[in-house]
């Protein structure tokens, strides 16, 4: 017995030895420990001793046991203490390094653009309105006086949806329409919004917004609208802005104007982006034509009113002296933090 018991002894110390990892611990513990285990087959087989040599070797036996299990607990333990060492080694953070920022976004250059339009013209008392992107012929042309031949109508220019009747807004002037419907005189509202046209170049894409401006009441006249909108540009190009109005045409005002601003690139002395005139296109405008507000009911004898609208992405690119429109759609990240 007290033989057996040192060979297990030193034979379990080298086996524990070679242990690699707690599973192979663990099977080693059931082979010595378990139910069946060798040390455990040895407390059973105190039984079949002779009385007289129980005690003894029981107490050996005992022995075996519990120094067994002390070193299955210390195995244990230095095992748990190596994979902690390994995963802080793995895990180790260098804290003394810098931070990494997150990116910050930004505004898209159009939405900053527009933003700043609709700031001018609240300020001036004037509010949001909006309408709906699908728009009917009534809205988009007839109430606005586009006759049925006028080529803004063309296959060329609107996008027509299947349902008869219906189509892509191509400009913003239809919200006027829906505003003074609803609405009675004082009326002042802006409706931004996107417009779509069949277009795509340089200088066009089938998608663009616009801000629409309308103001209908007693004693409107055309000063108030050049000056409203020698403000609004000296308010979005700078104080020193230059503008002048010129005759235009637009079946629903009367009379119709463009208004320009000298061009930012050269200053009025002549370049390519204003194609040597020194002066830049950016809205058109004009007093509502009486034949308009006859469709929404609205006597035109008694009330008068101007309206505009202007692009934004062309007032974007003037700004920002964009020189291809396809940058403001293409959402490379190069051209947009440029914006921050
Ligand atoms: N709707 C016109 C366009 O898209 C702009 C405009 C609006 C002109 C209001 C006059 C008055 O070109």
């Amino acid at each position: 017995m007290k033989e057996e018991v040192s060979e297990i002894k030193t034979e379990l110390e080298k086996k524990l030895e070679q242990v690699a990892g707690p599973d192979s611990l663990n099977s080693l513990k059931v082979e010595y420990l378990g139910k069946k285990g060798r040390i455990t087959s040895l407390l059973k087989a105190l039984r079949e001793l002779p009385p007289s040599e129980r005690p003894e070797a029981g107490k050996l036996v005992n022995e075996l046991k519990v120094w067994a299990q002390r070193r299955f607990e210390e195995y244990f333990e230095i095992l748990r203490k190596n994979l902690q060492k390994e995963r802080f080694r793995r895990e180790r953070v260098d804290i003394t390094l810098p931070g990494r920022a997150p990116d910050l976004g930004a505004f898209h250059p159009v939405a900053t653009v527009m933003n700043e339009i609709i700031s001018v013209f609240t300020r001036m008392g004037f509010e949001v309105a909006e309408g709906p992107d699908i728009e009917d012929d009534y809205h988009n042309f007839q109430a606005l006086n586009i006759p049925p031949e006028h080529p803004a109508r063309d296959m060329q220019d609107t996008f027509y949806l299947d349902r008869e009747n219906y189509l892509l807004r191509t400009h913003t002037s239809p919200v006027q329409i829906r505003v003074m419907e609803k609405q009675k005189p004082p009326i002042h509202i802006i409706a931004p919004g996107k417009v779509y046209r069949r277009d795509a170049d340089l200088t066009h894409t089938p998608m663009f917004h616009q801000v629409e401006g309308l103001l209908v009441d007693t004693d409107v006249t055309f000063a108030d609208l050049k000056g409203t909108l020698t403000l609004f540009a000296r308010e979005i190009f700078g104080p020193d802005t230059k503008v002048r109005f010129r005759p235009s045409f637009f079946p629903f005002t009367e009379p119709s104007v463009e208004m320009d601003i000298q061009c930012v690139i050269c200053g009025g002395k002549g370049c390519r982006v204003c194609q040597f005139s020194g002066w830049l296109e950016i809205l058109g405008a004009g007093m509502v034509d009486p034949e308009v507000f006859k469709y929404v009911g609205i006597d035109p004898e008694k009330f008068q009113g101007f309206a505009f609208g202007m692009g934004v992405e062309r007032i974007a690119m003037l700004k920002y002296r964009i020189d291809d429109i396809r940058l403001l759609f293409e959402n490379n990240l190069r051209f947009l933090s440029q914006f921050k």
